[in-house]
């Protein structure tokens, strides 16, 4: 059977995971090319991947007429330019969430996107490829919970990353903490309940980073907001966990609840010792995710081979963006935001 030939454009923390998982766990498709502006991450690619065509330009490796498809996992800002020129290539695209910044050039790469529907476009939303949240989505659907009435969302960043994320805010726009982490939750939210957000009220503050306030940044926001089927969905985002990496998701319904990664366990190791009972937690989002990384690429490997539609999609980006961007309004407001 031919393989995908996947171009992939950033190998940065999240493009090392996704090139390293194509190469090693994605049986229909080979990382036929990549794209950075690192020379060190270019080398990676070349010697411990053994990726053949390596590029310092995106569009120079779009000009490569044998590719199929690509990965975009570039910085959030470059994303809505190279999903269009990836589609004016007749390529498929996979590309790392958000779709862009702003939303009136989202809803132009969406257009752009329904122009082409025989191009498979996949969102990476991967917590939808998780173990734990199919296993969930399954029970709710069966109506295991009846009809969910709240949800419960915290998305926080471990200690260890803060002074590197302090860095990066003095340079960098990450979009805003909503946008930059929320939007998984948002779209989890949208998942489980089938509902779209109705309003939306935030706060944040930088009591744990004071910092960041200069870089116009927050290390804790939360959002309680109304869904339009009634659900109440409250959000926690930071970037100051202690204890590793905290992503924890509650479905509360008239039948019974869900919690999904209630202590983010490492594995099914019990430590007993003289600091007493410790379970060792997940570090990182890679860690956390490992599977869901490597599902979420086979999906989109087998979308493109069946001819089929994905199951992530561009409009999944689109809405759950409007949500991000309305928190963070809120915030700037002080103001009930309804969508
Ligand atoms: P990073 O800063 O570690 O890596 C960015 C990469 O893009 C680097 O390889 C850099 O060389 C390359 N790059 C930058 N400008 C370029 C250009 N003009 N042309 C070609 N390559 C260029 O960023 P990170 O943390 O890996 O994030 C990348 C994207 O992935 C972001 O959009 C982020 O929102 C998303 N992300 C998603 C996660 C998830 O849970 N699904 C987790 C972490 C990041």
């Amino acid at each position: 059977m031919t393989k995908i030939k996947i171009g992939q454009v950033g190998l940065g923390r999240l493009g090392k995971v996704h090139a390293s998982n194509i190469v090693k766990h994605v049986n229909n498709a080979e990382l036929y090319a990549v794209a950075s502006v690192v020379e060190q991450e270019l080398e990676y690619a070349s010697e411990t991947l053994g990726v053949q065509h390596c590029y310092t330009s995106y569009s120079d490796m779009l000009d490569n007429d044998a590719l199929d498809a690509v990965v975009i996992a570039s910085p959030s800002g470059f994303h809505a330019v190279q999903i269009t020129q990836a589609l004016e290539k007749g390529l498929h695209v996979f590309s790392e969430k958000p779709i862009g910044l702003e939303l009136e050039n989202i809803r132009q790469v969406v257009d752009k996107i329904h122009d082409h529907p025989h191009k498979v476009f996949q969102l990476g939303f991967m917590r939808r490829f998780d173990e734990s949240y199919l296993y969930a989505k399954d029970a709710v659907d069966r109506g295991e919970l009846g009809k969910i009435t709240a949800m419960r969302c915290y998305g926080i960043d471990p200690s260890s990353g803060l002074d590197r994320f302090i860095q990066f805010a003095k340079n960098s726009a990450s979009g805003g903490l909503f946008l930059d982490m929320s939007i998984h939750d948002i779209d989890l939210v949208r998942w489980f309940t089938g509902s779209e957000f109705k309003t939306v009220y935030s706060l944040g503050n930088n009591i744990a980073a004071p910092e960041l306030t200069a870089c116009d940044e927050l290390e804790t926001g939360a959002c309680l907001s109304e869904l339009e089927d009634g659900t109440i969905a409250y959000f926690l985002a930071g970037r100051n966990a202690q204890h590793g990496y905290h992503v924890e998701t509650e479905i509360i319904g008239t039948e019974g609840m869900i919690r999904i990664g209630n202590a983010p366990e490492k594995n099914l190791v019990t430590l007993y010792d003289k600091n007493g009972v410790v379970r060792p937690t997940s570090d990182h989002f890679p860690e956390r995710f490992r599977f869901a990384f490597i599902n979420e690429m086979n999906t989109f490997v087998s979308t493109i081979k069946n001819k089929d539609q994905s199951s992530v999609t561009a409009m999944d980006g689109l809405k759950s963006t409007e949500v991000a961007i309305a928190m963070q309004n809120s915030i700037e407001t002080k103001k009930v935001i309804t969508l």
